[in-house]
């Protein structure tokens, strides 16, 4: 019978901020587009302008929007400096190897197994989460251009000069918003596409199952 041993892939702060970011982004996504188009008015009975559900919606996509920004700062210096994260930082030594991106390639073409990989993520993994938080800096950035545009004081004034120098870069407030509102399309057509290869992988391969990053632990197959 075929053994494995665990190895401790994500430490705790990975793993929790990946759940936080997870709920962060669900939540942003909703309000986001409730603020895009809102198709709900709060039925008081009174004719009078009250409920502010609009309000409330925009109240809660600030809130989300600057937990998602200080957690994904945090996460960044993890990856960066930290020890707990060395095993992360080890997936750019396969990441420029292009032997072993053609062996992965193969595998997600069904042509062949899974090369043993030397950090936590295969090569085409840490180029789409690169890229996927290249997406979580362009949003947040564009998120702060709007929210300074309308809130002049405390924070919003601070970062004020910063914001208003980027949007001109992006044309203007009205491009800004457009961009926000486009990249939020790109997490929605990324999130069904990572539950899905992280469930065709823990499927496919076991041992690296979808619990890793829940326990931070995944098993590897020892050698006989
Ligand atoms: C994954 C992250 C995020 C998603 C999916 C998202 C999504 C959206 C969407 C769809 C809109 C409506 C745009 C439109 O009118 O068409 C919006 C508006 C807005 N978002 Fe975000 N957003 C995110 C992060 C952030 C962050 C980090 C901030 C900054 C704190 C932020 C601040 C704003 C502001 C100020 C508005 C405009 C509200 C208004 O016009 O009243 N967002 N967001």
């Amino acid at each position: 019978m075929a053994s494995y041993k665990p190895i401790y892939e994500f430490s705790k702060l990975t793993r929790i901020f990946h759940w936080i970011r997870a709920i962060a982004i669900f939540a942003l996504i909703a309000t986001g587009f409730y603020i895009a188009y809102p198709f709900l008015a709060p039925d008081n009975f009174s004719g009078e302008p009250t409920g502010f559900l609009y309000a409330l919606m925009r109240s809660w996509h600030l809130i989300f929007g600057f937990l998602l920004i200080a957690i994904s700062i945090f996460r960044i210096y993890l990856f960066v400096f930290t020890k707990e994260c060395s095993f992360e930082r080890k997936s750019f030594l396969d990441f420029i190897n292009p032997i072993v991106w053609i062996k992965i390639l193969k595998t997600y073409m069904l042509l062949g197994g899974h090369p043993h990989m030397k950090g936590a993520y295969n090569p085409l993994q840490l180029a789409t989460y690169m890229f996927v938080m290249f997406l979580i800096v362009a949003i947040c950035l564009t998120g702060l251009i709007l929210h300074a545009n309308v809130y002049h004081e405390g924070l919003g004034g601070f970062i004020a000069p910063a914001m208003k120098s980027l949007e001109v870069v992006f044309g203007g407030i009205a491009n800004v918003r457009l961009w926000h509102h486009i990249l939020t399309w790109a997490f929605v057509i990324f999130i069904p596409i990572h539950i899905y290869m992280a469930s065709w992988n823990a499927t496919r391969f076991p041992g690296s199952g979808i619990d890793t990053i829940v326990s931070g632990v995944k098993f590897e197959k020892e050698e006989q």
